[in-house]
């Protein structure tokens, strides 16, 4: 029998994080983030009143669906009022809502209505050895305030250095240094937010020599310090696998899937190296590739139902195509609710 994983707790659970992880006391609920009841039943139906906006003392926060959601962009916001497409939920970038309002705030709020929703972080440079900028942790509090998320996310990675702000997510040495630095940002962050965030696990095209661990040895830490979860992008592994030459499915195994929140699935480009080897680039912009979706079956197997998002961020594709991809996500979760995937041993 391969590992079945216990539910991760809501961000909601937990707080603060730091005592509770640390000295093993029972996690309270924190006042201001409820748990929230799924919304497949409750959705409003009537047009007008969805297009009035966010209330957030309406909204309630809780685990999302163990299904298909997908990263939520403006090309679709109308679509998806007009329609209601059935998915699970929706995933934004939270730096794409740190103003303070216009029609992105109007179209998010009516759609948070409806939907479950993720918050994804891509800018706190979590990595980072500059301290985290407080007030990018403040406009963050305040988009989680608004819009009670079920998950907060950020990623193994730094973005910004002594104010110069980067387009990127650049990679880590896995060494005992960078962990320490690491665990601190996420303390300050969950302190902050009073939630359990997720750590995603990064793509990268370069690899430090001789890391004093390995990258699942160095998340493992960081959760056990830290009491936060983690997101396992499946793709980012599988780019990972071919850059760097390791094998993907055994990645998988070595993971602590029992600590995962959270799946991303996404598209990435084929190129080559200067030498001519391949080397895959993690560009959100095309159709999950067939040995990512055969690794989403294996890891499936190995952790059980999760909520799993369809990324694809660039030459954002027509609503139906990103629905079939999601709705290829559901049917692979369905097919693991009924064994019809082997668990491996
Ligand atoms: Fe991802």
């Amino acid at each position: 029998m391969g590992a079945r994983a216990a539910p991760i707790r809501s961000i909601a659970t937990c707080r603060p994080l730091k005592a509770c992880v640390r000295h093993g006391e029972v996690p309270g609920r924190p006042s201001g983030l409820a748990m929230l009841a799924l919304q497949d039943d409750g959705r409003a139906s009537n047009h007008d009143e969805l297009m009035t906006g966010t209330h957030s003392d309406r909204l309630e926060n809780g685990p999302l669906p163990p299904r298909a959601g997908v990263g939520l962009k403006p090309e679709h916001y109308r679509e998806i009022l007009e329609t209601s497409p059935d998915i699970g939920w929706f995933e934004i970038h939270t730096e794409n809502y740190m103003g303070e309002g216009g029609p992105p705030h109007h179209y998010l709020g009516a759609i948070r209505e409806r939907y479950p929703m993720s918050l994804h972080g891509v800018g706190l440079s979590i990595g980072g050895s500059s301290a985290l900028d407080k007030e990018h942790l403040a406009r963050l509090k305040s988009l989680i305030e608004r819009y009670r998320p079920a998950l907060f996310s950020e990623h193994l990675a730094w973005s910004s250095h002594d104010g110069l702000y980067l387009n990127d997510l650049l990679p880590l040495p896995y060494t005992e240094e960078t962990l320490e630095r690491v665990c601190e940002h996420i303390d300050e962050v969950q302190e902050a937010l009073q939630l359990r965030m997720l750590l995603e696990n990064p793509s990268t095209y370069v690899a430090f020599a001789d890391p004093a661990m390995s990258e699942v040895e160095f998340l493992r830490e960081v959760v056990r310090r830290t009491g936060c979860g983690l997101l396992l992008d499946v793709n980012n592994v599988f780019v990972q696998s071919v850059n760097h030459g390791f094998d993907a499915t055994a990645f998988i195994d070595a993971f602590p899937v029992e600590h995962v929140g959270e799946i991303h699935l996404g598209g990435h480009a084929a190129d080559s190296d200067d030498d001519g080897s391949a080397l895959l680039i993690d560009d959100h912009g095309r159709e999950i590739a067939d040995a990512v979706w055969a690794l989403y079956a294996h890891t499936l197997a190995r952790a059980g139902a999760r909520p799993t998002l369809i990324e694809w961020d660039n030459d954002v594709p027509r609503w139906e195509v990103l629905f079939a991809e999601a709705k290829r996500a559901d049917a692979a979760i369905a097919a693991r609710r009924t064994n019809r995937i082997a668990v491996p041993a």
